[in-house]
């Protein structure tokens, strides 16, 4: 089974979706800018999962098949471009949203290109990026026993990389892969998590996506 590599794993959303993964059977690597609080990361999330959660750095996590990008935004580009050559020819995928707080709201940034995907996109010309797990509230992610039902938004520019990560995707429990379209949809899907985030700061609530009418 191929191994899923997370940059920043260490914090809430990296965390998360690492325990997912390794509900799933993936072997996970958290990598950190300090191989030891990774450890320690890795070894408070259990054991026991089916795969196995290790923490290292993350030069060591971009050495695996797959390699989830799970730093703040600001930090993103800093941390992959020192790894271009190891994430050439991988799939990269960016769960990373650009935002501000104002008061009790979330808002979206605009980086340059549009989208953090499309920014980390160029600066990875030889992987193939791919979106996911933006809208994911950490904290039911990292409980396996929050009878989560989300829908996941993936895009990409690389159609069998996106395959692959809805095939991802849909073996993580309480995660249902929806494939949204190319890298033209990066903007709106990162940005409408501000949405996601103001709804539950203003009702004290833990939604999510689930869309509507998708089953035949
Ligand atoms: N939290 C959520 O519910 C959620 C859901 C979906 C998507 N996201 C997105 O996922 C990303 C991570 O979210 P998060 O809440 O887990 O963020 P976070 O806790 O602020 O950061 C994640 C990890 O990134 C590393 N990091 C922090 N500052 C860094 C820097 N200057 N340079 C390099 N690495 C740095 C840290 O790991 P080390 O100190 O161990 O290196 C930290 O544990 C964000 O882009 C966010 O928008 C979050």
């Amino acid at each position: 089974m191929e191994t899923v590599g997370i940059l920043g794993g260490t914090g809430p959303a990296g965390r998360g979706v690492a325990l997912r993964l390794a509900s799933a059977g993936y072997d996970v690597v958290l990598g950190s800018r300090d191989a030891s609080r990774a450890s320690e990361v890795a070894t408070s999330l259990g054991s026991a999962l089916g795969g196995e959660i290790t923490g290292s750095t993350n030069e060591s996590a971009a050495v695996c098949d797959t390699v989830v990008v799970a730093t703040p935004w600001d930090s993103a580009i800093a941390t992959v471009s020192p790894l271009r050559e190891q994430l050439g020819g991988k799939i990269v995928i960016s769960m990373v949203n650009a935002l501000t707080r104002e008061g009790r709201e979330l808002l979206p940034l605009y980086p340059a290109r549009g989208s953090m995907a499309a920014q980390l996109a160029f600066a990875l010309p030889e992987s193939r990026v791919v979106g996911a797990f933006h809208h994911l509230p950490a904290a039911q992610m990292q409980d396996l026993d929050s009878m989560l039902d989300a829908d996941v938004l993936i895009f990409s520019d690389h159609a069998e990389a996106l395959d692959q990560v809805v095939e991802l995707v849909n073996a993580m429990p309480g995660l249902r892969a929806v494939a949204a379209g190319s890298m033209s949809l990066a903007s709106p899907i990162e940005a409408f998590t501000a949405v996601c985030i103001s709804i539950n700061i203003r009702h004290k609530v833990h939604s999510y996506v689930k869309l509507a009418g998708l089953d035949k």
